[in-house]
């Protein structure tokens, strides 16, 4: 299953830091290249030794050891791995990481790597429930980075509850999913947009919207997971892009037009998350406009509408339309997918908590041509993404039979 995967296990100081050496055996059968990182406290439960001859691999343990090979370790193991499992994880290691504190070695790596991060937390269960630990954990979710467990059941302090670490064959389990998604659309090549537009009246203002960019973010950052040559299309937003995507600024509808249309022929996929400005000022002057007490009027004209532009052009491409709506959400949503003809619709109301703009998280509904429809609970966005993905790479082995059919 790993054959040529690079994982980096980090070892915290807990209790359960002797189950990880099935973690790192279970990985090891599987073909996995296996390098191990550890605190100075979770060498107190488990030898660097005891992972040292399962991994086959020298033990990291402090950043200023003698080095074992030429180069800066601590970065040239961020690069070279696939993915990190952090197992167990501790209260203290996740503040770390919320914080992106960099004191010893393992925290240095999770800090540099640019690698998918998993995290199996394992603590007392009222150190698990204290909310400083679920609001660190909320932000590692939010940044993309994979919770495993923990469990409940009977805790090495003697109590029951929630914290103990997940079994080594679900940690690997996890890994495994992964994995077998990162392959998904390998030799695909996608295009996103994302953030709103933004459309000038004079040198210092615009007409804009309140979409901040992360749900197309993440949903680049799912599909360059997922092996496709990603494109990002962005309007301004204070996100930086997922590594290893190629980021193509604008500001303007008109823009962001020009740039899609021009890449459109020869993607597969493309999904159209940004919030375009449906209107632009008939005018844009060269000076500030200057106040005189009168009121005034702006004169709006019509943008092109991309993704209808889109579905009218369309070939083989798969096409993902997104519907932001505050009333009638799936009636809307339905007439938009048919209108745009696209081949997946994600529709969201905006004015839900938890959904829209602003939030880290959303609530969606993905809507199908046929008739299909899968409605997702509250899940942070790259979740969303990573669901879209799924679904992505479905649409394009169904289109694949078809042609050969
Ligand atoms: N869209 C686009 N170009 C536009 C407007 C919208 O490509 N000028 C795309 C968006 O990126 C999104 C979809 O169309 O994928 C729906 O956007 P939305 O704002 O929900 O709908 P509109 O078509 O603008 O319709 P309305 O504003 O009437 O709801």
């Amino acid at each position: 299953m790993f054959s040529g995967k690079k994982i980096l296990v980090g070892i915290t100081g807990g209790i359960a830091a002797y189950k990880v050496a099935e973690v790192v055996s279970r990985l090891r059968k599987q073909h996995a290249e296996v390098h191990v990182a550890m605190t100075k406290s979770a060498t107190e439960f488990i030898a660097p030794l005891t992972l040292r001859s399962l991994s086959a691999n020298p033990v990291y343990v402090d950043l200023f050891d003698e080095p074992k090979l030429w180069n800066i370790e601590h970065i040239a193991l961020a690069e070279h791995v696939d993915a990190v499992i952090v197992a167990p994880a501790t209260a203290n290691m996740l503040a770390k990481m919320a914080i992106g504190l960099a004191d010893d070695f393992l925290s240095t790596v999770l800090l540099a790597t640019r690698a998918p991060i998993f995290v199996a937390p394992a603590m007392n269960q009222a150190m698990y429930q204290h909310p400083a630990t679920q609001d660190n954990l909320a932000r590692l979710r939010d940044r993309g980075i994979q919770i495993i467990g923990p469990a409940t059941g009977f805790q090495a302090c003697g109590t029951e509850g929630i914290g103990r670490m997940s079994e080594a064959e679900e940690i690997v389990e996890s890994l495994v999913q992964f994995f077998s998604g990162v392959e998904l659309l390998k030799g695909k090549k996608a295009l996103v947009t994302a953030g709103g537009t933004q459309e000038p009246l004079d040198p210092v203002r615009y007409l804009g919207n309140r979409s901040s960019g992360r749900m197309g973010y993440a949903i680049a950052q799912a599909l360059q997971e997922a092996g496709a040559e990603t494109i990002l299309v962005s309007a301004p937003t204070d996100l930086l892009p997922p590594p290893g995507v190629t980021c193509i600024s604008v500001r303007t509808a008109l823009e962001m037009y020009d740039v899609v249309l021009s890449r459109f022929p020869e993607m597969d996929v493309v999904v159209k998350a940004a919030a375009v400005a449906d209107y632009r000022p008939a005018v844009q002057v060269d000076q500030k406009i200057k106040k005189d007490g009168s009121s005034r009027t702006i004169e709006l004209v019509p943008n092109p509408d991309i993704l209808a532009e889109l579905g009218r052009k369309k070939t083989s491409q798969i096409l993902i339309g997104f519907a932001a709506e505050t009333e009638n959400l799936l009636a809307n949503a339905q007439e938009k997918m048919l209108r745009k003809n696209v081949n997946l619709l994600v529709a969201n109301d905006v004015t839900k908590p938890g959904a829209g703009f602003n939030s880290p998280t959303n609530i969606v509904s993905f809507l199908f041509p046929d008739g299909r429809r899968i409605d997702f609970p509250q899940m942070s966005k790259l979740e969303v993404a990573r669901n879209l993905v799924s679904e992505i790479a479905s649409l394009l082995v169904c289109k694949r039979s078809e042609t050969n059919g």
